[in-house]
């Protein structure tokens, strides 16, 4: 595996791939890996010639109040784990490399960003998605994976290569959990070993509404309001910044489930900002 920081460097070997009709798959990261981001990986080399995976901590994503200085990086670490899942490059440009002076071009999915974690996280989307469309014309990969653990992110994705005719296919993986059921995030590692435990109960809560409505309960505000009574119960120290029944490719709240939905909780827990998601109705 190489390691790759320059972006033109990355740009001409990925250019050179896709000369030799080479399949190159695209897998984004920022990077302190667990087993979500190396499932994307072994998927990435299961489906594509060459792997390319980028470890870049965009600072454009984060907020002036978040945890961008924080967030937790093992570069050594984390290339010995792409190279064994299969990476071919991995790209790991500085910031200055990737915003030049004078940068000034953003992408924004206004429609898909408006809620969930957009309405806490102003501009969290834009700089997503404007990072994603930079490593798509370096890598120009035929493949990109992405973790379904972060919904929104995906679908705003999904949409922006479809407006923008990007020649890339964007695949969504499932949520990759621990054995009690917490999905694997770098900042679980923010978490207290007695917050790593009662974090559990944000998955089960989110499974217990699952079978509710399974169930035939159809009524969103009802499995909500049983949701937030059962963190109320099992996760009174947290913080709900939301729970929603969506719609799970517009992203627009449903007042009844008719079809498919995702049900959606982000909640803050200690120092940590955790985000879960499960798929309901038919
Ligand atoms: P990061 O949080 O490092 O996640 C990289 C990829 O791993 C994303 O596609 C994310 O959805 C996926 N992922 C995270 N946890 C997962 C889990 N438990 N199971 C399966 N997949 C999981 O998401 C980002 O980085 C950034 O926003 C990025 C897309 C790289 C743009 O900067």
């Amino acid at each position: 595996m190489e390691i790759i920081k320059d972006p033109c460097l990355f740009q001409r070997q990925c250019l050179g791939w896709r000369l030799q009709g080479l399949a190159t798959a695209l897998v984004p990261t920022m990077g302190f890996f667990h087993h979500g981001h190396l499932s994307l990986m072994d998927f990435a080399r299961q489906n594509a010639d060459r792997v390319a995976v980028s470890l870049f901590v965009n600072p454009t994503q984060f907020g002036p109040a978040e945890d961008l200085a924080a967030y937790p990086r093992d570069l050594d670490r984390d290339a010995r784990l792409a190279a064994e899942h299969g990476a071919d490059i991995l790209f790991t440009p500085g910031p200055e490399a990737m915003y030049a002076p004078g940068h000034c071009t953003w992408i924004e999915v206004p429609d898909l960003a408006r809620g969930l974690c957009g309405r806490t996280r102003p501009g969290h989307f834009r700089g997503v998605a404007t990072v994603v469309a930079k490593l798509f014309m370096l890598a120009l990969p035929g493949l990109a994976v992405f973790g379904e653990k972060d919904w929104q992110q995906l679908a705003i994705i999904r949409r922006m290569a479809k407006d923008l005719n990007m020649p890339v296919e964007v695949v969504g993986r499932p949520t990759v959990r621990e054995p009690d059921g917490l999905a694997m995030s770098s900042r679980n590692a923010y978490l207290s070993p007695g917050q790593r435990l009662r974090a559990a109960a944000i998955h089960r809560g989110l499974v217990d509404l699952a079978v509710r409505a399974a169930g035939g309960e159809t009524d969103p505000a009802v499995l909500l309001g049983g949701l937030r009574r059962y963190y109320a119960e099992n996760l009174a120290e947290a913080d709900i910044e939301y729970l929603e029944i969506v719609d799970p490719e517009t992203l627009e709240p449903l007042d009844l489930i008719r079809g498919p939905a995702l049900a959606a909780a982000a909640l803050r827990l200690g120092p940590a900002r955790l985000i879960d998601n499960i798929s309901i109705g038919v």
